[in-house]
């Protein structure tokens, strides 16, 4: 046990399953070290059927904060005391905050996307951006570009739904962005909005175990080499569609800035302090400039 464990440390935790992949506990715990912060942050795996009765139980043990992935993050809503108007737009909830014993729930993954995007030097501002994907990721990435001034969204998805549409138009109405959603199978249209795009972003599992040779674009003709290309995975750190876009002379970007800025937010909401950003980067073994 490490000496700085005590009577008085306090618990943060990670709830998904699997669990024990995640980087999470290595970067919240690399920064309350760093800081000085008597707290420690552990991974469970908790599955569906027990969801409920693990945040009765954490709110009983006065757990402070948690981050919750897949595949809890819609589900662990009705669990919860209040939510973020950005948990609202996307249904969806990656961090929680005990404050007053309740649960307050908010979403960091689209603000860690666009802290990423901050350090790439990339702008989204009055741009039009293309992406692929409508899961829980993706609707927190598409409400916080709108959010924050992006021109043009136009989404590709393998299937339509009428939820998603919702989002949609609801989000198009409350921030002007101009959001529109297509079938991934019109690939005629799918290259002409890559064209016309100053972003492309992969927000879907396509490219990661066990889609790992898949690419949600056919082939690298469909990028021109002045598109900015994201892909949200970071394991493996170049995807296939990244390597087609690599191919075709594109700037790249994998999914492992996102994770370090979705983290940093997280840590901020739970301590009001910055995550010492070089000391995590070192820890996740991603480039410090
Ligand atoms: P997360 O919360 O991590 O975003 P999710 O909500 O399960 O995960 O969303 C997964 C996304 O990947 C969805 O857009 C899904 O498409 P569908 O809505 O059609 O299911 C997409 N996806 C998963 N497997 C895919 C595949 N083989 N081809 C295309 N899209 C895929």
């Amino acid at each position: 046990m490490e000496s700085r464990i005590s009577a008085m440390t306090s618990l943060y935790a990670f709830i998904a399953s699997p669990a024990h992949h995640s980087k999470s506990p290595l970067m919240h715990n690399c920064a309350f070290k760093e800081l000085g912060v008597n707290s420690v942050y552990l991974a469970f795996d908790i599955e569906s059927d027990k969801l409920k009765d693990t945040i009765k139980g954490f709110k009983a043990m006065g757990v402070k904060g948690a981050n919750i992935s897949m595949p809890h993050k819609q589900n662990i809503i009705p669990y919860l005391d209040q939510i973020s108007t950005a948990s609202r737009l996307c249904n969806a909830v990656n961090t929680i905050i005990l404050k007053d014993n309740k649960y307050y729930g908010t979403i960091t993954d689209g603000i860690g996307f666009i802290k990423s995007l901050e350090e790439k030097k990339w702008s989204i501002n009055s741009n039009k951006i293309t992406m692929v994907g409508a899961g829980g990721a993706s609707t927190a990435i598409m409400v916080q570009m709108a959010l924050d001034g992006a021109k043009e969204i136009v989404v590709y998805n393998r299937t339509i739904r009428e939820e998603f549409i919702e989002i949609i138009n609801k989000t198009s109405k409350e921030t002007g962005c101009l959001i529109t959603l297509k079938p991934l199978s019109d690939t005629s249209s799918l290259r002409q909005d890559m064209q016309d795009s100053y972003l492309f972003i992969n927000t879907t599992g396509v490219g990661m175990e066990p889609m790992l040779n898949q690419s949600v674009v056919p082939d690298s003709s469909y990028f021109h080499h002045d598109l900015k290309v994201a892909d949200i995975i970071y394991q493996p750190a170049v995807t296939k569609m990244l390597q087609m876009a690599l191919d075709a002379g594109c700037e790249i970007m994998n999914g492992e800035l996102m994770l370090l800025y979705q983290g940093a937010e997280s840590f901020k909401i739970w301590t009001d302090l910055e995550m010492p950003i070089n000391k995590v980067k070192k820890v996740l073994g991603i480039e410090v400039k």
